[in-house]
Protein backbone atom coordinates (compact mmCIF):
# COMPACT_ATOMS: atom_id res chain seq x y z
CA UNK A 1 0.00 0.00 0.00
CA UNK A 2 1.40 3.58 -0.75
CA UNK A 3 1.67 5.85 2.18
CA UNK A 4 1.81 9.76 1.35
CA UNK A 5 3.42 8.60 -1.97
CA UNK A 6 5.52 6.21 -0.88
CA UNK A 7 5.76 2.89 -2.71
CA UNK A 8 7.60 1.21 -0.87
CA UNK A 9 6.18 -1.97 0.56
CA UNK A 10 6.29 -2.21 4.86
CA UNK A 11 9.14 -0.05 5.82
CA UNK A 12 9.42 3.81 6.48
CA UNK A 13 10.38 6.29 3.98
CA UNK A 14 11.47 9.50 3.58
CA UNK A 15 7.78 10.98 2.93
CA UNK A 16 6.38 9.56 5.74
CA UNK A 17 5.68 12.16 8.63
CA UNK A 18 8.13 11.58 11.37
CA UNK A 19 6.73 11.93 14.53
CA UNK A 20 9.13 10.37 17.63
CA UNK A 21 12.28 9.17 17.58
CA UNK A 22 11.59 5.62 16.72
CA UNK A 23 10.36 6.50 13.09
CA UNK A 24 13.64 7.66 12.34
CA UNK A 25 15.12 4.62 14.19
CA UNK A 26 12.82 2.37 11.45
CA UNK A 27 14.14 4.92 8.56
CA UNK A 28 17.77 3.79 9.80
CA UNK A 29 16.98 0.48 9.78
CA UNK A 30 15.59 0.20 6.64
CA UNK A 31 18.13 1.97 4.59
CA UNK A 32 21.41 1.58 6.30
CA UNK A 33 22.96 -1.49 4.86
CA UNK A 34 22.58 -4.79 7.59
CA UNK A 35 26.20 -4.35 8.88
CA UNK A 36 26.18 -0.66 9.23
CA UNK A 37 23.03 -1.16 11.08
CA UNK A 38 24.00 -3.60 13.07
CA UNK A 39 27.31 -1.50 14.38
CA UNK A 40 24.90 1.37 15.60
CA UNK A 41 22.43 -0.75 17.34
CA UNK A 42 24.87 -3.09 19.14
CA UNK A 43 25.33 -3.83 23.03
CA UNK A 44 28.16 -5.78 24.55
CA UNK A 45 26.90 -9.52 24.97
CA UNK A 46 23.73 -10.64 24.92
CA UNK A 47 22.81 -6.49 25.10
CA UNK A 48 20.71 -6.72 28.56
CA UNK A 49 21.83 -3.30 29.61
CA UNK A 50 21.82 -1.57 26.32
CA UNK A 51 17.91 -2.60 25.99
CA UNK A 52 17.60 -1.60 30.10
CA UNK A 53 19.01 1.84 29.47
CA UNK A 54 15.27 2.12 27.76
CA UNK A 55 13.32 0.18 30.04
CA UNK A 56 14.16 1.92 33.05
CA UNK A 57 12.73 5.26 32.13
CA UNK A 58 9.25 3.21 31.41
CA UNK A 59 9.46 1.94 35.26
CA UNK A 60 9.57 5.60 36.08
CA UNK A 61 6.82 7.63 37.11
CA UNK A 62 5.83 11.31 36.87
CA UNK A 63 3.91 13.29 39.83
CA UNK A 64 2.55 16.27 37.59
CA UNK A 65 1.18 19.01 39.56
CA UNK A 66 -1.52 21.28 38.51
CA UNK A 67 -2.97 24.66 37.54
CA UNK A 68 0.32 26.68 37.20
CA UNK A 69 -0.20 28.74 34.30
CA UNK A 70 2.32 26.88 31.75
CA UNK A 71 1.08 29.19 29.04
CA UNK A 72 4.48 30.32 28.25
CA UNK A 73 7.66 27.66 29.38
CA UNK A 74 11.07 28.03 28.57
CA UNK A 75 13.54 25.01 28.04
CA UNK A 76 16.79 26.63 27.90
CA UNK A 77 19.50 25.97 30.55
CA UNK A 78 23.50 26.55 30.06
CA UNK A 79 26.06 23.75 30.91
CA UNK A 80 29.54 24.86 32.00
CA UNK A 81 28.16 28.37 32.40
CA UNK A 82 27.07 28.32 28.74
CA UNK A 83 23.68 29.16 27.46
CA UNK A 84 21.67 26.06 24.94
CA UNK A 85 18.08 25.89 23.83
CA UNK A 86 17.27 22.57 25.84
CA UNK A 87 18.63 20.30 28.53
CA UNK A 88 19.61 17.76 25.14
CA UNK A 89 23.12 17.29 23.16
CA UNK A 90 24.68 15.06 21.34
CA UNK A 91 27.15 12.24 23.16
CA UNK A 92 29.60 11.20 20.77
CA UNK A 93 29.51 8.67 18.22
CA UNK A 94 31.93 7.43 15.73
CA UNK A 95 31.47 6.99 11.96
CA UNK A 96 28.70 9.60 11.09
CA UNK A 97 29.83 9.24 7.08
CA UNK A 98 28.28 5.72 7.73
CA UNK A 99 24.96 7.13 7.98
CA UNK A 100 25.46 10.46 5.89
CA UNK A 101 28.52 11.35 3.18
CA UNK A 102 29.09 14.49 5.10
CA UNK A 103 29.04 12.79 8.59
CA UNK A 104 30.13 14.74 11.24
CA UNK A 105 29.86 17.94 9.49
CA UNK A 106 26.30 17.12 9.08
CA UNK A 107 25.69 16.86 12.58
CA UNK A 108 27.67 19.81 13.77
CA UNK A 109 25.45 22.27 11.62
CA UNK A 110 22.53 20.54 13.16
CA UNK A 111 23.43 21.42 16.74
CA UNK A 112 24.83 25.04 15.83
CA UNK A 113 21.51 25.69 14.06
CA UNK A 114 19.42 24.41 17.43
CA UNK A 115 22.33 26.35 20.13
CA UNK A 116 22.69 22.94 21.48
CA UNK A 117 25.93 20.99 22.53
CA UNK A 118 28.23 18.33 19.77
CA UNK A 119 30.76 16.21 21.44
CA UNK A 120 32.58 15.32 18.91
CA UNK A 121 33.98 11.58 18.80
CA UNK A 122 37.50 10.88 18.56
CA UNK A 123 36.59 8.33 16.28
CA UNK A 124 35.28 10.86 13.27
CA UNK A 125 35.55 10.56 9.79
CA UNK A 126 35.72 14.23 9.17
CA UNK A 127 38.50 16.01 11.00
CA UNK A 128 38.35 18.56 13.74
CA UNK A 129 39.18 21.08 11.55
CA UNK A 130 36.63 20.73 9.09
CA UNK A 131 33.59 19.72 11.59
CA UNK A 132 34.41 23.80 13.39
CA UNK A 133 34.77 24.90 9.17
CA UNK A 134 31.29 23.40 8.61
CA UNK A 135 29.64 25.10 11.96
CA UNK A 136 32.25 27.94 13.05
CA UNK A 137 29.84 28.92 15.70
CA UNK A 138 28.51 25.70 16.99
CA UNK A 139 29.49 25.05 21.05
CA UNK A 140 31.56 22.35 21.11
CA UNK A 141 33.07 19.59 23.34
CA UNK A 142 35.70 17.24 22.47
CA UNK A 143 35.59 13.40 23.56
CA UNK A 144 38.83 11.92 24.36
CA UNK A 145 40.55 8.53 24.91
CA UNK A 146 44.01 7.97 26.07
CA UNK A 147 46.62 6.39 23.64
CA UNK A 148 49.40 4.17 24.82
CA UNK A 149 51.37 6.64 22.68
CA UNK A 150 50.31 9.38 24.84
CA UNK A 151 51.56 12.04 22.45
CA UNK A 152 48.81 11.39 20.26
CA UNK A 153 46.42 12.64 22.87
CA UNK A 154 48.59 15.23 23.53
CA UNK A 155 48.62 16.37 19.94
CA UNK A 156 44.76 16.33 19.59
CA UNK A 157 44.35 18.01 22.79
CA UNK A 158 46.42 20.67 21.30
CA UNK A 159 44.76 20.81 18.27
CA UNK A 160 41.00 21.17 19.92
CA UNK A 161 42.17 23.69 21.74
CA UNK A 162 43.36 25.75 19.36
CA UNK A 163 40.20 25.26 17.21
CA UNK A 164 38.20 26.47 20.07
CA UNK A 165 36.46 23.09 21.97
CA UNK A 166 35.30 24.41 24.95
CA UNK A 167 35.23 21.29 27.31
CA UNK A 168 37.40 17.55 26.88
CA UNK A 169 35.32 14.81 27.75
CA UNK A 170 37.79 12.21 28.87
CA UNK A 171 35.41 8.46 28.10
CA UNK A 172 36.79 6.32 30.46
CA UNK A 173 34.76 2.85 29.97
CA UNK A 174 36.80 1.37 27.48
CA UNK A 175 40.02 -0.14 28.63
CA UNK A 176 39.15 -2.87 25.98
CA UNK A 177 36.28 -2.69 23.64
CA UNK A 178 33.31 -4.25 24.25
CA UNK A 179 32.40 -7.92 22.66
CA UNK A 180 29.40 -6.98 20.30
CA UNK A 181 28.69 -10.12 18.57
CA UNK A 182 27.09 -8.82 15.13
CA UNK A 183 30.06 -6.79 14.48
CA UNK A 184 32.01 -9.76 14.95
CA UNK A 185 30.07 -11.90 12.87
CA UNK A 186 29.83 -9.72 10.20
CA UNK A 187 34.04 -8.95 10.13
CA UNK A 188 32.89 -5.18 10.37
CA UNK A 189 35.11 -2.49 9.87
CA UNK A 190 34.71 0.68 8.00
CA UNK A 191 35.23 0.57 4.29
CA UNK A 192 38.50 1.87 2.31
CA UNK A 193 37.13 4.83 1.76
CA UNK A 194 36.53 6.24 4.72
CA UNK A 195 38.87 7.71 7.56
CA UNK A 196 39.23 7.98 11.18
CA UNK A 197 40.18 11.65 9.87
CA UNK A 198 41.41 13.03 12.76
CA UNK A 199 44.80 10.31 12.65
CA UNK A 200 45.22 10.18 9.46
CA UNK A 201 48.82 9.29 8.90
CA UNK A 202 49.08 8.99 12.80
CA UNK A 203 49.17 5.20 13.34
CA UNK A 204 50.47 4.03 9.99
CA UNK A 205 51.48 0.36 9.64
CA UNK A 206 50.11 -0.40 13.05
CA UNK A 207 49.29 -3.81 12.71
CA UNK A 208 46.23 -5.56 12.92
CA UNK A 209 43.10 -3.55 13.07
CA UNK A 210 39.93 -3.49 15.09
CA UNK A 211 36.53 -1.38 13.37
CA UNK A 212 39.21 -0.25 10.94
CA UNK A 213 41.41 1.13 13.98
CA UNK A 214 44.42 -0.44 14.58
CA UNK A 215 43.93 -2.82 17.71
CA UNK A 216 45.76 -2.00 20.98
CA UNK A 217 46.37 1.84 20.73
CA UNK A 218 43.86 2.62 23.28
CA UNK A 219 45.64 2.14 27.04
CA UNK A 220 44.31 0.15 29.32
CA UNK A 221 46.47 1.10 32.35
CA UNK A 222 44.58 3.84 32.38
CA UNK A 223 43.78 5.60 35.94
CA UNK A 224 42.99 8.63 38.23
CA UNK A 225 46.69 9.83 38.18
CA UNK A 226 46.06 10.57 34.42
CA UNK A 227 43.38 12.97 35.03
CA UNK A 228 46.11 15.25 36.62
CA UNK A 229 48.27 14.75 33.39
CA UNK A 230 45.72 15.43 31.45
CA UNK A 231 45.06 18.89 33.65
CA UNK A 232 48.83 19.59 32.75
CA UNK A 233 48.03 19.39 29.28
CA UNK A 234 44.89 21.91 29.06
CA UNK A 235 43.36 25.00 30.41
CA UNK A 236 39.75 23.53 28.93
CA UNK A 237 37.35 21.73 31.64
CA UNK A 238 37.57 17.90 31.92
CA UNK A 239 34.16 15.88 31.86
CA UNK A 240 34.51 12.30 32.66
CA UNK A 241 32.29 10.43 30.67
CA UNK A 242 31.01 6.63 32.07
CA UNK A 243 30.96 6.86 35.71
CA UNK A 244 28.41 5.01 37.14
CA UNK A 245 28.91 4.96 40.99
CA UNK A 246 29.11 7.18 43.84
CA UNK A 247 32.56 5.41 44.85
CA UNK A 248 33.93 7.33 41.27
CA UNK A 249 32.01 10.20 41.44
CA UNK A 250 33.53 11.17 44.76
CA UNK A 251 37.11 10.67 42.79
CA UNK A 252 36.30 12.56 40.44
CA UNK A 253 35.19 15.57 41.97
CA UNK A 254 38.30 15.22 44.37
CA UNK A 255 40.22 14.88 40.99
CA UNK A 256 39.38 18.20 40.05
CA UNK A 257 37.43 17.71 37.04
CA UNK A 258 34.65 20.18 36.29
CA UNK A 259 32.05 17.47 35.44
CA UNK A 260 30.66 13.91 34.82
CA UNK A 261 28.41 12.21 32.24
CA UNK A 262 26.78 9.17 33.58
CA UNK A 263 27.03 6.83 30.88
CA UNK A 264 27.81 2.81 30.05
CA UNK A 265 28.50 3.34 26.62
CA UNK A 266 24.97 3.08 25.36
CA UNK A 267 25.19 -0.52 27.17
CA UNK A 268 28.04 -1.31 24.28
CA UNK A 269 30.73 -2.44 27.01
CA UNK A 270 29.82 -3.90 30.03
CA UNK A 271 26.81 -6.05 30.23
CA UNK A 272 25.50 -6.59 33.42
CA UNK A 273 26.27 -3.27 34.39
CA UNK A 274 23.36 -0.96 35.32
CA UNK A 275 20.98 1.43 33.27
CA UNK A 276 22.11 4.87 33.75
CA UNK A 277 19.27 6.35 35.06
CA UNK A 278 19.21 4.31 37.80
CA UNK A 279 22.59 5.28 38.58
CA UNK A 280 21.65 9.04 38.45
CA UNK A 281 20.40 9.48 42.35
CA UNK A 282 23.23 7.94 43.99
CA UNK A 283 25.60 10.06 41.61
CA UNK A 284 23.56 13.31 42.13
CA UNK A 285 23.68 12.57 46.21
CA UNK A 286 27.49 12.39 46.17
CA UNK A 287 28.37 15.16 44.53
CA UNK A 288 25.99 17.75 45.80
CA UNK A 289 26.28 20.07 43.31
CA UNK A 290 30.25 20.41 43.44
CA UNK A 291 30.41 19.93 39.41
CA UNK A 292 28.09 19.39 36.95
CA UNK A 293 26.41 15.97 36.79
CA UNK A 294 25.21 15.08 32.96
CA UNK A 295 23.80 11.51 31.90
CA UNK A 296 23.20 9.74 28.79
CA UNK A 297 21.58 6.18 27.72
CA UNK A 298 17.77 5.19 26.36
CA UNK A 299 17.08 8.75 25.96
CA UNK A 300 14.47 8.21 23.08
CA UNK A 301 11.19 10.70 24.43
CA UNK A 302 10.66 14.49 25.78
CA UNK A 303 9.44 12.56 29.42
CA UNK A 304 13.08 10.54 29.41
CA UNK A 305 14.51 14.24 29.62
CA UNK A 306 12.25 15.42 31.93
CA UNK A 307 13.06 12.67 34.12
CA UNK A 308 16.35 12.97 34.33
CA UNK A 309 16.75 16.13 34.91
CA UNK A 310 13.95 15.65 37.72
CA UNK A 311 16.43 13.23 39.19
CA UNK A 312 19.13 15.30 39.04
CA UNK A 313 20.95 15.41 35.39
CA UNK A 314 21.99 19.02 34.53
CA UNK A 315 22.04 17.99 31.04
CA UNK A 316 21.77 14.72 28.52
CA UNK A 317 23.14 13.74 25.52
CA UNK A 318 21.62 11.74 22.92
CA UNK A 319 23.61 9.28 20.69
CA UNK A 320 22.00 6.84 18.57
CA UNK A 321 19.02 8.55 17.62
CA UNK A 322 21.50 11.69 16.29
CA UNK A 323 22.83 8.74 13.90
CA UNK A 324 19.29 7.85 12.73
CA UNK A 325 18.54 11.58 11.95
CA UNK A 326 21.65 11.40 9.87
CA UNK A 327 20.72 8.26 8.41
CA UNK A 328 17.39 10.02 7.37
CA UNK A 329 18.32 13.07 5.83
CA UNK A 330 22.10 14.38 7.32
CA UNK A 331 21.86 18.38 8.87
CA UNK A 332 17.64 18.36 8.45
CA UNK A 333 17.75 14.80 10.35
CA UNK A 334 19.22 15.59 13.08
CA UNK A 335 17.75 18.81 13.52
CA UNK A 336 14.36 17.19 12.88
CA UNK A 337 15.46 14.70 16.02
CA UNK A 338 16.58 17.36 18.28
CA UNK A 339 13.19 19.19 17.23
CA UNK A 340 10.60 16.56 18.19
CA UNK A 341 12.66 16.03 21.86
CA UNK A 342 12.56 19.97 22.40
CA UNK A 343 8.93 19.75 21.54
CA UNK A 344 7.98 16.69 23.46
CA UNK A 345 10.49 17.86 26.58
CA UNK A 346 8.38 21.23 26.34
CA UNK A 347 4.88 19.74 26.17
CA UNK A 348 6.09 17.20 29.48
CA UNK A 349 7.22 20.06 31.22
CA UNK A 350 3.88 21.98 30.66
CA UNK A 351 1.55 18.82 31.56
CA UNK A 352 3.60 18.04 34.57
CA UNK A 353 3.74 21.94 35.60
CA UNK A 354 6.68 23.23 35.15
CA UNK A 355 7.71 26.39 33.40
CA UNK A 356 10.76 26.50 33.44
CA UNK A 357 14.31 24.10 33.76
CA UNK A 358 14.69 25.38 37.36
CA UNK A 359 11.66 24.28 38.57
CA UNK A 360 11.99 20.39 37.45
CA UNK A 361 13.01 18.80 40.83
CA UNK A 362 12.69 15.63 42.57
CA UNK A 363 9.63 16.43 43.54
CA UNK A 364 8.27 15.18 39.66
CA UNK A 365 8.95 11.52 40.49
CA UNK A 366 6.90 8.99 42.24
CA UNK A 367 9.51 6.76 44.52
CA UNK A 368 7.34 4.73 46.09
CA UNK A 369 6.44 2.89 42.86
CA UNK A 370 10.27 2.56 42.05
C1 LIG B 1 29.12 5.29 20.89
N1 LIG B 1 29.61 5.87 22.04
C2 LIG B 1 30.85 6.47 22.05
N2 LIG B 1 31.33 7.08 23.16
C3 LIG B 1 32.53 7.70 23.16
O1 LIG B 1 32.92 8.23 24.19
N3 LIG B 1 33.28 7.73 22.02
C4 LIG B 1 32.89 7.15 20.86
O2 LIG B 1 33.57 7.21 19.84
C5 LIG B 1 31.63 6.47 20.87
N4 LIG B 1 31.19 5.84 19.75
C6 LIG B 1 29.94 5.28 19.73
C7 LIG B 1 29.45 4.71 18.53
C8 LIG B 1 28.17 4.23 18.49
C9 LIG B 1 27.66 3.67 17.22
C10 LIG B 1 27.33 4.27 19.64
C11 LIG B 1 25.93 3.77 19.61
C12 LIG B 1 27.81 4.79 20.81
C13 LIG B 1 28.75 5.96 23.26
C14 LIG B 1 27.89 7.22 23.22
O3 LIG B 1 28.66 8.37 23.46
C15 LIG B 1 26.77 7.22 24.27
O4 LIG B 1 27.32 6.90 25.52
C16 LIG B 1 25.61 6.26 23.96
O5 LIG B 1 25.39 6.16 22.58
C17 LIG B 1 24.35 6.75 24.65
O6 LIG B 1 23.32 5.85 24.48
P1 LIG B 1 22.14 6.01 23.38
O7 LIG B 1 21.68 7.45 23.37
O8 LIG B 1 22.74 5.58 22.08
O9 LIG B 1 21.10 5.06 23.90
Amino acid sequence: MSILGCNREGGRCAEMAMVCLTDFEEYAKEHLSKATWDYYAAGADECCTRDDNLLAYKRIRLRPRILRDVSVSDTRTTVLGTEISFPVGIAPTAFHCLAWHEGEMATARATEAVNTCYITSTYSTCSVEEIVAAAPNGYRWFQLYVYRDRKVSEQIVHRVEALGYKALVLTVDVPYTGKRRNDIRNQFKLPPHLKVKNFDGVFQNAGPEEYGIPANTLDPSISWKDVYWLKSLTRLPIIIKGILTKEDAELAVEHGVQGIIVSNHGGRQLDGGPATIDCLSEIVDTVQGRIEVYMDGGIRTGSDVLKALALGAKCVFIGRPAIWGLAYKGEEGVREVLQILNDEFRLSMALSGCRSVAEINRNLIQFSKL
